[in-house]
């Protein structure tokens, strides 16, 4: 049976340290706790979906080296589709350094590796995913033209587009947005897209706004405990969180994402994909690590 699911992205391996406290620059701090775990955005986003009920494909890339091997088998074992995950060779695979204090809160440096490998034409080579998919995933961890590509693909081809513009760094580029069904960016995110600050809810509504001017479908600003804000042409609707106690954000946007789009493909209505989203997302908090704080479907109240 075919993926109703296609996420283009990026695999990470990631390499966690626990810390009381997030060291400033040029400080050297003593550490809790290390351990490795299969992440990336995309390979996360891919594994939400899947564990949320959805049949999903990855396309992306590893190194050919043990972390690749290591990405693949993962998804392999949630019953992703991995024909189009390729081995980059004489390449690492991606990495990402996480710090974790212990407000749960984190800090990332990524080394793209095989990540940055990924070309408009490696995914072309997997047309046919994308034709057989209802929804196309796309976040920033690849190279931008290769999003570009995706983005106008999946519009051509009539599919339901997410972008998760993560991590962002800057305005899009101005002809991605007619090519976008649902934006999701974080505060962070949403302010770096617009240049305006974005803290509650108030400004996400003003930022959210401006990325519909731009031209984006929907939006939906994710604002952490805040809940989430989501924005079309007809009006704007806010969900709270559930509430929880944090231990790691890690892949709670991620969570989220796949969450909303198993929701999509499941049959949910818009509204009802965003909150299961969001109780996905809520749950993953309460764990650490990217993949493995990752709930499935049973797991989740109906
Ligand atoms: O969104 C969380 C992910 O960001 C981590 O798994 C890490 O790999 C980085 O890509």
């Amino acid at each position: 049976m075919s993926a109703k699911v296609v996420v283009v992205g990026s695999l990470n391996m990631d390499l966690v340290a626990r810390t009381q406290r997030l060291p400033r620059p040029g400080e050297t701090l003593a550490g809790d706790s290390f351990f490795t775990v299969p992440g990336g955005k995309g390979a996360n986003q891919a594994v939400a979906v899947a564990r949320l009920g959805a049949r999903v494909a990855m396309v992306g890339n590893v190194g050919d080296d043990a972390y690749g091997h290591q990405l693949r088998k993962a998804l392999e074992h949630e019953g992703i589709d991995c024909q189009a995950v390729g081995v980059c060779p004489g390449v690492s695979s991606g990495v990402a350094l996480i710090m974790v204090d212990a407000a749960s809160q984190n800090s990332i440096v990524i080394i793209p590796g095989g990540n940055g490998q990924l070309t408009p034409a490696s995914v072309q080579r997997y047309d046919a995913l994308l034709q057989a998919a209802e929804v196309i995933i796309c976040q920033l961890e690849v190279p931008m033209t290769t999003v570009a590509w995706t983005l106008a693909r999946g519009r051509e081809l009539g599919k339901t587009v997410i972008l998760n513009p993560a991590p962002a760094t800057g305005p899009l580029p101005s002809d991605w947005f007619a090519d976008i069904d649902y934006l999701t960016p974080n505060e962070s995110e949403a302010e770096a897209l617009t240049g305006l600050p974005v803290t509650d809810i108030d400004s996400a509504r003003r930022a959210g706004e401006r990325l519909l001017q731009l031209g984006a479908g929907k939006v939906i600003v994710t604002l952490g405990a805040q809940g989430a804000l989501f924005l079309s042409p007809a009006g704007s609707r806010h969900f709270p969180a559930p509430v929880v106690k944090p231990v790691d954000t890690t892949a709670a946007g991620d969570t989220f994402i796949g969450g909303f789009a198993a929701g999509l493909v499941r049959g949910l209505e818009e509204g009802e994909a965003i909150a299961f989203g969001q109780r996905a997302a809520a749950l993953s908090v309460t764990r650490v690590g990217a993949q493995p704080s990752i709930p499935y479907l049973a797991e989740l109240a109906p």
